[in-house]
């Protein structure tokens, strides 16, 4: 499917537009649209109006060295504890489909076989180095957060990502960096109580990149909204 890469006018557009780009070019994001993007994000609501997020954005050298480190750690088969399991396991129907589905297209799309174990580990090394893009957010939160707070982190994540797409660039939300979160303090400056909730890369999509062309299948309306009447 072709991908949608210039700005969009309306938040649907942006809602239609936003994939998860696993393919950037190495164009650099203008401070004046990184700044933008940002400070307009912080407008995002949060329960109590909290606000528990801490976003840590890389680039240029400091994105180089961080990545060379994840990078190295990720083809070396290093691993750490994650902060939080990626989903419950085991999974259930329907979402172990809809898992299964999505990883089978992703890695046809890139030409990997499932058994092809050296294969997928250079793919977590794209992960590892945000897609390529010349952003990347580490975003972390207090330890002591409780899981309402973890959904304001999503609604922030999702302002970030729509609004990316006003400017013409696409996001890759990456919960893989909740398996980074002591690599992550080693190198950055998060506070000791904090920990990785999530990453996410920013950038101008590659749009001739075949897994950029990946579409994730959505249920329908009836399927996941009851209306009552
Ligand atoms: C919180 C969150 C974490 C995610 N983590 C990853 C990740 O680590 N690596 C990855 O390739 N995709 C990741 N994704 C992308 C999802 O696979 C993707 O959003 C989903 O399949 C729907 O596809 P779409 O974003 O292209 O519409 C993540 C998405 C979300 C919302």
């Amino acid at each position: 499917m072709t991908l949608t890469t210039a700005p969009t006018p309306s938040i649907s557009d942006a809602l239609e537009t936003r994939i998860t780009v696993r393919d950037f070019l190495d164009t650099p994001v203008p401070d004046d649209t990184l700044q933008a993007i940002l400070s307009s994000a912080m407008r995002s609501p949060s329960g109590g109006n909290l606000q528990p997020w801490k976003v840590h954005v890389l680039r240029g050298e400091a994105l180089a060295r961080f990545t060379e480190v994840s990078v190295a750690r990720t083809l070396a088969g290093e691993t750490e504890e994650p902060t939080f399991r990626a989903y419950p396991s085991p999974l259930w129907e329907p979402h172990r489909s809809w898992r299964y589905k999505l990883g089978e297209d992703m890695y046809a799309l890139l030409g990997i076989p499932r058994d092809d174990k050296a294969a997928r580990v250079r793919w977590f090394a794209e992960n590892a180095r945000f897609f390529g893009a010349p952003v990347g957010m580490i975003i972390t939160g207090d330890k002591r957060l409780e899981m309402p707070q973890h959904m304001d982190i999503g609604i922030i994540l999702q302002s970030i990502m729509l609004l990316a797409r006003e400017h013409g660039l696409h996001t890759a939300p990456q919960g893989w960096w909740r398996n980074w979160t002591k690599a992550a303090h080693e190198q950055l400056d998060i506070d000791d109580g904090h920990h990785v909730l999530v990453g996410l890369a920013l950038g101008y999509a590659n749009p001739d990149a075949p897994v950029n062309s990946l579409r994730a299948d959505r249920a329908n309306v009836t399927e996941m909204v009851k209306i009552y009447e």
